[in-house]
């Protein structure tokens, strides 16, 4: 698996918390005892579900032990965090309020059998709340070189009408919608950089010594052509696709 790096990752905080807010803003859940944050990466939103929800016990889940020991000092007693794969997390039938996973389940495969185990860890009136990315330079063959080692174009996300089916079908009410923010980015190479605390790990971490200078300085050149430096910084068009599943 890859390894995270929370100080990258927090580079670009304002840009990834703003879907984080849109996505949790529209959850109807009022007053949820049992929060749950999947892939909760360095913890600083879900300490934001912490503040809005001050009766609910919330609950950060990730599988980086280098994201979980930034998140570490947020804890309180009321703010946990606990390794785990979200794959692998077996809540008990009806015994969560909210799940959110922001940016998180395009790391999870096979969300056919993944989305029925977190809607019947739902309550009555509960409501899971994901967003995912649906494009961008990770997911486009040319960026990447064809021999570099890496999930490649594959991706375990699935068309919005699919999610709206598969849970309107496990008993949930949805709403969902796609927005493309238009990220203006300063700096040298910041789509390089963005992209190296999150989606680029994974090749990142398969290279070392010149291979890896190599082709970060090949995948920089071509994001640069892709993704022009202007005067006032550089464009960065990130697709998003929201989902918020209430079970009435
Ligand atoms: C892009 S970050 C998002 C972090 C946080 N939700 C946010 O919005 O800032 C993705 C996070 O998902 C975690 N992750 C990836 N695959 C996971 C899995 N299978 N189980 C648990 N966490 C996972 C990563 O460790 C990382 O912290």
């Amino acid at each position: 698996m890859a390894s995270w790096d929370p100080g990258q990752y927090a580079r670009f905080a304002d840009e990834r918390a703003r879907p984080f807010h849109e996505l949790v803003g529209r959850i109807p859940t009022t007053a949820p005892v049992a929060v749950v944050d999947l892939g909760c990466g360095p913890g600083t939103l879900t300490a934001t579900l912490a503040t809005r929800y001050p009766d609910a016990a919330v609950l950060g889940i990730d599988s980086s032990p280098q994201m979980l020991a930034a998140a570490a000092p947020l804890a309180t007693p009321q703010l946990s965090f606990q390794l785990g794969d979200i794959a692998g997390w077996r809540p008990q039938r009806g015994s969560v309020d909210v799940i959110v996973a922001n940016a998180s389940l395009q790391w999870v495969p096979d969300h056919a059998a993944l989305l029925p185990v977190l809607a019947a860890g739902l309550d009555d009136g509960g409501t899971l709340a994901f967003q995912v990315p649906t494009g961008g330079p990770i997911l486009d063959a040319d960026i990447l070189d064809p021999g570099v080692p890496g999930p490649r174009g594959a991706t375990p996300v699935r068309e919005p009408a699919w999610y709206v089916r598969t849970l309107a079908a496990l008993g949930l009410t949805v709403d969902a919608w796609e927005t493309t923010y238009f990220h203006v980015l300063p700096g040298d190479d910041p789509v390089l950089e963005w992209f190296s605390g999150t989606g680029l790990r994974p090749y990142l971490d398969a290279l070392s010594g010149a291979e890896l200078d190599d082709f970060r300085a090949r995948v920089a050149a071509r994001l640069r052509d892709r993704y022009p430096r202007e005067p006032f910084g550089t464009i960065l068009p990130f697709p998003r696709l929201f989902v918020v599943a209430h079970r009435p």
